[in-house]
């Protein structure tokens, strides 16, 4: 790579044309990722925050083609964790040092405000020093600030990519991209943090949509930003289509992190699914929070939004310690710590 580091560090000024190159750039990506590994440590230091992933269930009203658990997969074997189950991974999680919990599910018709509520509530009584993430999908600007009221803090929902025309590609009609972004500039304006992001690599998208996908970022200045490779799944259309690359994702993830150098990045489980030192090249190219799984091992099996997904047999412990020395392998740290945005 040509640029200079200190070139590469003015990427978010870039205009489009040059910006296409960056993310089109064959060939030797070091000087990049050294950039992008540079602005994290100038915000972030060397810390990873961890984020406890609760997958609490699989049950969804959506179809869009890429997921393993969309309605019209009649083999996935469905499942709902209770609140008491929820709470249980939550206790066991806050012992492993654990200080923010992600509940994350399909779009379950069964998830009332009412639900979510309680159980942000009382997931924030046991534990006031804990940030709880929610991650369920579209629904009304009412319960997105019922749920903020309850004390959720922060709220994923990925807008999978940025240009009407592929997003129609990868969602059925019923779904829209004018209403995930209505949904995410409600969720900023309730005041939650919020994460958005996309797959890369899925079906149809080219460098052009990956611009469209930072140029929405920009404007909405999201506090965290979710990528990772999209993956097959053998029951959904996409069944046949090639995965996205290592490579790309780690351009993109070093992109991110020069154009939002305060962005909480995570590794992703996509990420290390498509390589085995996946997420140790994601944490090195600026990535810096990971997400171990503490669903229950016997329900975790099912969330299978794409084929191979790992850590489906490890257990929590398991997962947070390998976890742990994948982060150490390459130089970082985990830290015990809610792991706010530091804008
Ligand atoms: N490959 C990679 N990522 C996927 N997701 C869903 N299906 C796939 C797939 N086949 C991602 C979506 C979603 C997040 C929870 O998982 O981006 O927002
Ligand atoms: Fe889950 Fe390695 S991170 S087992």
């Amino acid at each position: 790579m040509k640029e200079s580091i200190e070139q590469l560090k003015q990427t978010r000024d870039l205009p489009d044309e040059q910006l296409l190159q960056l993310i089109d750039h064959q060939g030797e990506d070091t000087a990049l990722f050294e950039a992008a590994d540079q602005v994290r440590r100038e915000h972030y230091g060397t810390d990873v925050f961890l984020r406890g992933l609760i997958e609490f269930t699989n049950y969804c009203k959506n179809d869009c083609y890429y997921c393993g658990i969309r309605r019209s997969n009649r083999c996935a074997e469905r499942y709902r964790l209770t609140p008491e189950q929820i709470l249980s991974c939550c206790d066991n999680g806050y012992a492993m040092g654990f200080r923010t919990f992600v509940l994350q599910g399909g779009e379950d018709p069964r998830n009332t405000d009412e639900a979510i509520c309680s159980l942000v509530d009382q997931i924030k009584t046991r534990y006031p020093d804990c940030a709880v993430t929610l991650s369920i999908g579209e629904k009304p600007r009412s319960s997105y600030q019922a749920y903020f009221d309850a004390g959720a803090d922060r709220y994923l929902l990925r807008h999978e990519t940025a240009t009407d025309a592929h997003y129609r590609r990868l969602h059925p009609a019923e779904l829209s991209l004018e209403n995930r972004k209505r949904c995410l500039f409600d969720l900023k304006d309730i005041g939650f943090q919020v994460g958005a992001g996309f797959m890369v690599g899925s079906p149809g998208q080219s460098t052009k949509e990956l611009l469209a996908d930072l140029r929405f970022l920009q404007q909405l200045q999201p506090d965290m930003i979710g990528i990772g490779p999209f993956i097959p799944h053998h029951e959904t259309p996409f069944a046949q289509e090639k995965p996205g690359t290592l490579e790309l994702t780690l351009r993109m993830l070093s992109i991110l992190r020069l154009m939002f150098p305060y962005v909480l990045l995570p590794a992703t489980t996509a990420l290390g699914t498509i390589s085995p030192i996946g997420r140790e090249l994601g944490l090195k190219a600026g990535a810096n929070v990971m997400m171990p799984n503490l669903t229950p091992t016997d329900a975790r099996k099912n969330y299978d939004l794409y084929d191979n997904k790992i850590c489906m047999d490890e257990d929590a412990g398991k997962c947070r310690g390998c976890q742990e020395n994948r982060v150490k392998s390459v130089g970082y740290r985990i830290v015990s710590d809610r792991g706010d945005v530091r804008r």
